[in-house]
């Protein structure tokens, strides 16, 4: 993979990656290893996490764990950490990746169809840090990152139940900063913008509505898998070692336009 960063940079460490199997976490994932972490990738579908692990350290060279554990249970999030510190015998980095997202008006919205993206996204990102914090990080000091979005900064229709959830990431995210900074625990979000090829662009831009956000982004490009693992890695490198209670937004300026839509820019 094309990288900034020395090859050696996270050397010795591991990292816990819910929602690794998959998508933009597949690639935090992809590119921790490839800068010298071991990783356990976390989330339900053991096929593909088995087949991701594998592909990810033919890729790299580097051990990969794959872990079957559903967020919202915090017995099974317990299980895989222990599972992790057990076969690599540390814990430094846990990236918050799971989610569950789908196109829905509110009045649409089923009870349980709102509380389920809440339990996955927010309370999962909690269940997570916080058996972490217990197992690991308490001692030793360590990252997290929680990937958010930009949903939430505006209004997005057809996003209640993802704003509401992302906004309560990045609520974890400051208050956590304050808590456990002085631990030596780094605490920070990704807002990633629309990046191509993910389960997230397939799910929340369909085919017709594409052209129309591209033309709507500043950068003119949709963003890439890699971009988030780039930025991931720079939160992580020590390059950002003072940076702390901060969602970095990579999105080409995706959600800068506002009101500049009703002037057709
Ligand atoms: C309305 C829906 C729905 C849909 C499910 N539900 N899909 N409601 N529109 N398209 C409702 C169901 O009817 C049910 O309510 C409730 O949600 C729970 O559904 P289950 O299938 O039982 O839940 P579960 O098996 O836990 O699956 C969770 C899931 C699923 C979120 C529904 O799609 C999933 O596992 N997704 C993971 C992958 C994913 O979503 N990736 C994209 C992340 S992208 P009732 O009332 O019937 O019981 C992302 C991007 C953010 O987050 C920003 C981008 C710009
Ligand atoms: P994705 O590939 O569908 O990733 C979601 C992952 O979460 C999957 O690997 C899934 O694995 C896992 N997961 C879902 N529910 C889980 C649960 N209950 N327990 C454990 N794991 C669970 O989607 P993506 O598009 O790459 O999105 C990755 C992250 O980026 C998400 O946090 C998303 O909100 C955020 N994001 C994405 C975009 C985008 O453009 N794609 C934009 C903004 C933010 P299993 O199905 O095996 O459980």
């Amino acid at each position: 993979m094309k990288t900034v960063f020395r090859q050696d940079i996270l050397d010795g460490k591991v990292a816990f990656i819910t929602g690794g199997g998959s998508g933009i976490c597949r690639g935090i994932a992809h590119a921790m290893m490839a800068h010298g972490a071991r990783v356990a990738i976390v989330g339900r579908k053991e096929d593909r996490l088995r087949t991701a692990a594998q592909e990810l350290t033919e890729a790299t060279g580097r051990a990969c764990l794959p872990c079957v554990a559903d967020v919202r249970q915090p017995d099974q999030v317990e299980a895989a950490i222990d599972r992790t510190i057990a076969e690599f015998g540390a814990l430094d980095i846990v990236v918050n990746g799971a989610a569950g997202n789908f196109l829905a008006p509110a009045a649409q919205l089923s009870y349980n169809a709102f509380k389920t993206v809440l339990e996955i996204d927010t309370i999962g990102t909690y269940n997570v840090t916080r058996a972490a914090f217990d197992r690991a990080l308490r001692d030793r000091g360590g990252h997290v990152i929680n990937i958010s979005a930009t949903l939430h900064y505006a209004a997005t229709p057809m996003q209640v139940h993802a704003s509401a959830a992302k906004a309560g990431i990045d609520a974890i995210t400051r208050t956590l900063a304050v808590e456990w900074g002085p631990l030596g625990i780094q605490v920070n979000g990704i807002a990633p913008g629309p990046i191509d090829g993910t389960e997230g662009m397939s799910r929340l831009a369909p085919g017709e509505f594409r052209d129309r956000y591209l033309a709507s982004i500043p950068l003119r490009r949709f963003g890439t898998v890699e971009d988030i693992a780039q930025c991931a890695l720079w939160l992580v490198s020590g390059a950002a070692s003072y940076v702390h209670g901060e969602t970095v937004v990579v999105d080409g300026g995706a959600w800068l336009p506002g009101y500049g839509a009703l002037l057709g820019g």
